[in-house]
C-alpha cells in the first residue's frame, strides 16, 4: 500500500510530514480507519483512558508514521489524543507534526519542562503531542522511573487515548518496559524488511513481560502480492489459481 496519493508521490516522497493526516492515498486512509476500528473493538468498555503502544523489531519499520496516523485517526472520531514520543534515541514525533522537540517526556521525567509540555498540533485540534525532549543520557532508567507511571497516570484523566510512540524491541528494553503502563501493544511489522526470527523474539519478549499484544500492523505491504490476488471464487465456490501472468 502506498501511503502517498498520486499526486503528492511525485512531488516530494520523501518528506516524511507527507506520510500522516489527511493527505494520504485513499488505501492508506482506509487501512488506518480499519485499525482504529479493530483497536477500538479490543476494547470491551470506553469509559477510561486506553495507553496504547506501538512499536517493531527493528528502526525504520514505522512505528512513528503508525502512531501519528492512528492518532489522528481516533482524534477525526472525536477522540482526545495524545502522542508521546518515547524513542529518546531517535525521537521523530516533533518532526512529524512540526513542533518543537524540547521541552518534551525527557525534560517531564527529570523534574523539569514547565507548563508547555502538552502541545496542541495543527494537524487536528483533538491531537496533542508531548515530544521526546532534549536527548538524556539514561531513557531506560526515566521510563521505568515511577514518575513515567505518575505521569501517564496523570494524563489519562485529560485524555480517551494516549499512542506512545517507542523504540524498536530489539535495539533497547524501553519498549518493554513501557509495556506495563499500557492498555495494550501494537506491532508493527514491515514487509520485505524484518525477518521472521526477529520478529518472533519480538513477541517471545513482549510475552514474557506479560504485554498485552493487540495486534500487527504490516507496514508497507504490496497489496498486488496478497493471497487474495492469487485467485477467485468460481460461481460454484470454489477457488481458482490464476497463473503468474494473470495476476
Ligand atoms: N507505508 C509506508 N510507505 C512509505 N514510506 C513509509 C511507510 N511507513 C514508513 N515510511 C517511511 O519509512 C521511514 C521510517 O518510518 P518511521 O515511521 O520513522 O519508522 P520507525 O519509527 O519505526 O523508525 C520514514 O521515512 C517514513 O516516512
Ligand atoms: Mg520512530
Amino acid at each position: 500500500m502506498s501511503l502517498l496519493n498520486k499526486k503528492k508521490a511525485s512531488a516530494s516522497a520523501s518528506d516524511p510530514t507527507d506520510k500522516i493526516g489527511k493527505d494520504l492515498s485513499f488505501a492508506a486512509t482506509e487501512a488506518y480507519k480499519r485499525l482504529r476500528a479493530n483497536l477500538l473493538l479490543s476494547f470491551t468498555s470506553d469509559s477510561s483512558c486506553r495507553i496504547v503502544g506501538v512499536t517493531s523489531s527493528l528502526r525504520g519499520e514505522g512505528k512513528s508514521t503508525t502512531s501519528v496516523n492512528l492518532a489522528y485517526t481516533l482524534a477525526e472520531m472525536g477522540k482526545n489524543v495524545l502522542i508521546l514520543d518515547s524513542d529518546m534515541r531517535l525521537p521523530n514525533v516533533h518532526r512529524l507534526l512540526k513542533l518543537n522537540q524540547s521541552p518534551g517526556l525527557s525534560n517531564l521525567l527529570s523534574g523539569g519542562g514547565g507548563n508547555n509540555i502538552i502541545q496542541p498540533t495543527a494537524l487536528h485540534r483533538k491531537l496533542y503531542a508531548i515530544t521526546a525532549g532534549d536527548i538524556p543520557p539514561n531513557p531506560t532508567e526515566l521510563l521505568s522511573s515511577r514518575r513515567m507511571e505518575n505521569t501517564l497516570q496523570m494524563l489519562s484523566q485529560n485524555f480517551d487515548f494516549i499512542i506512545i510512540d517507542l523504540p524498536p524491541i530489539d535495539a533497547v528494553s524501553d519498549a518493554l518496559i513501557v509495556s506495563k503502563y499500557t492498555s495494550g501493544m501494537i506491532m508493527v511489522v514491515r514487509q520485505n524488511y524484518v525477518d521472521k526470527r526477529a520478529l518472533d523474539n519480538s513477541v517471545r519478549q513482549l510475552r514474557y513481560h506479560k504485554a498485552q499484544i493487540l495486534g500487527f500492523v504490516m507496514n508497507g505491504a504490496d497489496p498486488d502480492s496478497g493471497y487474495y490476488k492469487k485467485g477467485y471464487y468460481k460461481k460454484d465456490g470454489t477457488y481458482e489459481y490464476r497463473s503468474k501472468s494473470n495476476v
